[in-house]
């Protein structure tokens, strides 16, 4: 964890703990509700959507992620996160790979059950993103 937690993002966690209760977690049981802040303000929320093929199963972060990007979003400040964890649990790799496309100074923020918050900077979690680099080298 990073920084203080003195300046944490009240309603981008309540839009999350707003969310929470629609995670759709019957295999692991463990609900993630996300919201994800714009830089012009708007706010994407997303739960977990598991599957009985669990791979088919999908992130809170990235549900959040897609449907900003549908909406035209670009980047990024905040993100907030609710899990179901009973300490404030970071993104997984793959959702660190897919929020970092679209910048790395994400503030990463997460609440656990018991009310208690981290806060991260995305670069810090993902310090090498992978980018492609070989755009038009091959034909
Ligand atoms: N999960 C997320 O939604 N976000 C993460 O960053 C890590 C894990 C979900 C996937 C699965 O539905 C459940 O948490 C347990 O792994």
């Amino acid at each position: 964890m990073t920084g203080g937690t003195d300046d944490r993002p009240e309603a981008l966690l309540e839009e999350a703990r707003r969310v929470h209760g629609s995670a759709y977690a019957p295999y692991s049981n463990f609900r993630v509700a996300a919201a994800l802040e714009a830089e012009d303000g708007r706010v994407f929320s997303g739960v977990n959507v598991e599957n009985a093929s669990s791979p088919v199963g999908v992130c809170a972060e990235r549900v959040a992620l897609g449907t900003a990007v549908s909406s035209g979003a670009r980047s990024f400040s905040r993100l907030a996160l609710v899990t179901s964890g009973d300490r404030p649990a970071t993104p997984c790799g793959m959702c660190r790979q897919a929020l970092a496309e679209f910048g790395t100074e994400l503030e990463v923020w997460s609440e656990a059950t018991d009310g208690s918050v981290g806060r991260w900077i995305l670069s810090d979690l993902l310090p090498e993103v992978f980018r492609r680099n070989d755009e038009g080298s091959r034909a």
